[in-house]
């Protein structure tokens, strides 16, 4: 077993578990960045052992004799091995491999987003008692170091707000979408081609993935405990052309925002469509790309941007976790940095209903005299104030989208409303409702 206060005098041993897109990545930076990784840690990191059910498959890269196995064991029983790397991804096997690797002494780096929003904290529990680190810089928003900025960074800072867009799938649907005019499936199609995609691309487009990615986020960012289940997650499966054209035509982008917030001493924790304006940096973050932004007490606000996927963009936060840890094994310095507060605060996550925000509606309502003053009787007996109508198109006794932004409102009222509204005879369809971020402007 590896005891973690020892001198390594030859370097660092690492193990790699699942070979991969993200593995495939970081045994290339490895390698092809050996030298200048030796030159910054003055010692080096020493690629032992890979393991991968398929060790045939040609990856491109020279791999030393004996380093390839397809028995697991062979690593994470290894005592030479100070650092395990698990990168197969999804709940089992993997919380396997990690448990016995910190119960056999070993640092842990990960990239797994699902099992960490999933069992983190009993993960990072059991690594804290067996005083072993864990790293997992690659898990949210891939080359951008946002783990590493709210742990180290803002460390002095408060957080107000978190808003990421982390999802690079979703994030290039939208943009062609909105861009290229392309349908949803034609969109996730191509999505799905760049590689990017989870391998349920469900994870994707329902939001799940940027949940996994927020409720790590705000667990740094508010010592809470990782709260994947209090996330409140919708995704843009059900976002149309139509809505991105006339969001646009109101000075609006549409993305998929994950969005911690404090507020009112509880904690906003939630994932969904989101309407931007268009000026604001964020709104121009397209295609596969993520961005974090995070706004400090301090700092005031900050904006962090790059790619989320990739197999060289994982593989470098992969990297910077193997060195992290290395230089902490090297300098007897093991949990120099600590992934959790000893104790979590107890705040109250807030419910999805107490939620304010200002919102985009889309009625399907007939052309007709006293339709729109019955659909704003009904918002206006709900307490929503409208800052905006435009009605498309004259199609006199048929259906036509008159579109409404509102100021600020309640989830709670806005739902109650669009349910009685939708009850009207002459409402034709589901009412379409988009969540509105940004300053209050009346003149929009
Ligand atoms: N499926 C993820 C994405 C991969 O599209 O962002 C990176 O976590």
């Amino acid at each position: 077993m590896v005891n973690p206060v020892g001198i390594h005098p030859y370097g660092v041993n690492i193990g790699i578990i699942g070979f991969g897109t993200v593995g495939t990545g970081t045994v290339k930076i490895l390698l092809e960045n050996r030298g200048i990784l030796k030159e910054r840690l003055g010692f080096e990191i020493n690629l032992r052992r890979i393991a991968d059910l398929d060790i045939e498959r040609d990856r491109g890269i020279n791999i030393p004799e004996g380093v390839l196995t397809t028995d697991v064991n062979a690593l994470l029983n290894d005592p030479h091995i100070d650092i395990i790397v698990e990168l197969i991804g999804g709940i089992r096997p993997a919380k396997d491999f990690i448990l016995k690797a910190i119960s056999n002494g070993k640092h842990v780096v990960t990239a797994n987003k699902a099992l960490l929003a999933t069992a983190g904290d009993e993960i990072f529990t059991a690594a804290l008692q067996a005083g072993v680190e864990i790293g997992f810089e690659a898990s949210v928003a891939g080359g951008i170091p946002i783990i590493k900025v709210i742990r180290e960074g803002l460390v002095a800072n408060r957080i107000k707000a978190v808003y990421g867009i982390i999802n690079g799938t979703s994030n290039y649907i939208l943009t062609k979408m909105t861009e290229e005019n392309v349908e949803f499936p034609e969109a996730l199609k191509e999505a799905q081609d760049l590689g990017y995609a989870e391998a349920d691309p469900a994870l994707d487009i329902e939001g799940i993935d940027s949940a996994h990615k927020l409720a790590i986020l705000a667990s740094l960012s508010y010592g809470i405990s990782i709260s994947y289940e209090d996330v409140y997650t919708e995704g843009i499966s059900k976002i149309s052309p139509q809505d991105i054209g006339f969001a646009s035509e109101l000075g609006y982008k549409v993305k998929l925002l994950a969005i911690a917030k404090d507020s009112d001493s509880e904690i906003e924790l939630r994932v969904h469509p989101t309407m931007l304006p268009k000026e604001y940096l964020i709104s121009k973050v397209d295609g596969s790309f993520n961005a974090v932004y995070i706004e400090g007490d301090a700092t005031g606000s900050t904006l962090y941007y790059g790619r989320g996927a990739g197999d060289m963009p994982a593989g470098s936060a992969v990297v910077s976790d193997i060195v992290d840890i290395a230089r902490n094994v090297r300098k007897n310095a093991i949990g120099r940095v600590p992934v959790i507060t000893r104790t979590f605060r107890d705040v109250r996550i807030k419910r999805m209903d107490d939620v304010i925000s200002m919102y985009y509606f889309r009625f399907s309502a007939l052309d007709r005299p006293g339709v729109l003053s019955k659909i704003s009787g009904i918002l206006g007996n709900y307490n929503i104030s409208i800052a905006s109508v435009i009605q498309k198109g004259r199609r006199v006794g048929e259906a036509v989208p008159v579109v409404v932004l509102t100021h600020e409102a309640k989830e709670r009222d806005v739902r109650q409303a669009v349910n009685e509204i939708d009850q009207l005879p002459v409402v034709m369809d589901k009412t379409v409702f988009i969540r509105v971020e940004g300053e209050e402007d009346i003149s929009r």
